[in-house]
């Protein structure tokens, strides 16, 4: 409508004086033949100045009194022609805002004797202010001393007011925008005859690009990923959520009877609830090893139950795959190694701030004759040293299938505590003899989560901040591509 309004009014004109007239003669919005005029200036259509002017605008009270009248008016009325009426009786009979301002007025101006009694002292009076006011509502000129007492009584304001002036026809002025095409289409460029394209800008920037974002976890994971190859290990295929019971617990020497193997720890499968296969030879050698012992152990003097070998479960730690391998290298000639593994595990535990049923383990071994506690120590302290937490602190635990195993942790501060991160060990002679290692062959090895050391860099000290259906999305966009740490 502005667009069409302005072009066409330019056809048959020779220029638009005033943009706000031009917009109040056509009852259009100011506002919009603005911006039109300032799009059409753009693409050169047209040109235009810049017009700026004060105008006077009433106040809520002088919109009040050019309605109703003045309150001076409105004193001068309520008292009678002849006679007098008292201050009191007078008060009572108006509004106490017109008694205020109404009473000084009018006595300023002699309208009226002011005593006890109030009187007129003239005959008629003109509401001059009411008129003033109605005047410049309707935009007309007012004199000096008029619009000064107004100001004065904050009837009226100034207000900037911006417009333009001298519009006219640009260079590439046309009574209708011409629109140009902005694409390569397939259509456009079979009509390009037809059709005028809009110039290249080489100067425009072009929209910043909404790359991918790493989740924290992906990115910690890629740290130690890296870490692991730098020191030199091979990554362990982890590619199996379901494992059989056998693997997961009874190669590690974890006896049938053990707690961590309640349904309360470990999530069991229905279907398919059990295991196909199994090294039959190797499977005969773990059971004598837990009923009987053996390699100089007494082992734990218990009735070792197949079916429960064969219960399929969500493994509940990837030293299940650890086992797998190192039942694997068992079987050739003795090469030294260095694995690690990052995946999920699961586990039927109450969740909390720092606990969910499933988590990502991180998982390395190195195997080797003649390996010592110290060799861990060591490696360990490398490892989170190259993550920028050498702060570590190690502790005695147990573990069915680590002797000596070594709790660690490291100091959070944003808990202000130390935390567990991971736990250690050396691989028992009763897990690594039945699969046939040689027997000055030592395994040192540690599994820890890949959340913990997450929060850790990241701050946050949620869990449910970080890993599943609560985490709020920009986290992942807001935090940069992690180098925390490395150096
Ligand atoms: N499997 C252990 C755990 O779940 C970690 C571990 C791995 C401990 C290797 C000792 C050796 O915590």
């Amino acid at each position: 409508m502005a667009e069409a309004a302005i072009l066409g009014f330019l056809q048959n004109n020779e220029s638009i004086p005033d943009s706000g007239k031009f917009a109040a003669e056509l009852n259009l919005d100011h506002e919009e033949i603005k911006n039109v005029i300032k799009s059409l200036q753009g693409f050169r259509y047209i040109e235009a100045k810049e017009l700026k002017r004060e105008t006077l605008v009433l106040t809520d009270e002088g919109k009040k009194y050019a309605a109703e009248g003045s309150p001076e008016f409105h004193f001068f009325s309520a008292v009678p022609e002849e006679g007098s009426i008292s201050k009191d009786d007078l008060e009572k009979k108006l509004e106490a805002s017109v008694f205020k301002i109404g009473s000084t007025q009018a006595a300023k101006k002699k309208w009226v004797a002011m005593g006890k009694q109030v009187s007129r002292k003239v005959q008629h009076v003109e509401d001059k202010v009411k008129e003033s006011l109605l005047q410049i509502q309707q935009g007309l000129e007012l004199d000096q001393e008029s619009l000064n007492s107004l100001k004065a009584r904050k009837l009226i304001v100034t207000q900037g007011w911006t417009g333009y002036s001298d519009v006219k026809k640009g260079p590439c002025y046309a009574p209708k925008r011409k629109i140009f095409a902005t694409d390569l289409t397939r259509e456009n460029l079979q009509n390009w005859k037809e059709l005028e394209f809009k110039e290249y800008n080489f100067n425009a920037k072009g929209q910043p690009l909404d790359a991918g974002h790493l989740h924290p976890l992906l990115k910690v994971r890629k740290q130690f990923k890296d870490i692991f190859c730098q020191m030199g290990f091979e990554e362990m295929p982890t590619n199996n959520f379901v494992e059989s019971s056998f693997w997961n617990f009874d190669a590690l020497f974890q006896p049938q009877q053990h707690p961590a193997r309640d349904s309360h720890d470990t999530f069991f499968l229905k279907a398919p609830s059990t295991t196909r296969e199994l090294p039959e030879d190797y499977v005969e050698r773990v059971k004598q090893v837990h009923e009987s012992g053996g390699y100089g152990s007494r082992g734990y003097n218990y009735d070792w139950k197949r079916e429960e070998a064969n219960k399929n479960l969500l493994r509940t730690h990837t030293t299940a795959v650890s086992s797998r391998m190192l039942y694997a290298l068992a079987k050739g000639p003795f090469t030294p190694k260095k694995y690690f593994s990052i995946d999920r595990v699961f586990r039927n535990e109450a969740v909390d701030r720092t606990h969910l049923a499933e988590f990502h383990q991180i998982e390395g071994l190195i195997c080797d004759r003649g390996l010592t506690l110290g060799d861990l120590i060591g490696v360990l302290q490398a490892f989170f040293s190259r993550l920028g937490m050498p702060k570590l602190r190690f502790k005695p635990a147990y573990n069915p299938y680590t002797e000596p195993s070594m709790e660690i942790f490291s100091y959070h501060e944003g808990l202000e505590k130390w935390v567990e991160i991971g736990n250690s060990g050396m691989f028992r002679p009763e897990m690594l003899q039945p699969m046939g290692l040689p027997e000055d062959v030592r395994v040192i090895a540690w599994g820890l989560s890949l959340e913990r050391p997450t929060m850790i860099l990241y701050g946050i000290d949620n869990i449910r901040d970080l890993f599943g259906h609560k985490v709020d999305l920009d986290l992942i966009k807001r935090n940069p591509i992690c180098r925390v740490g490395i150096e």
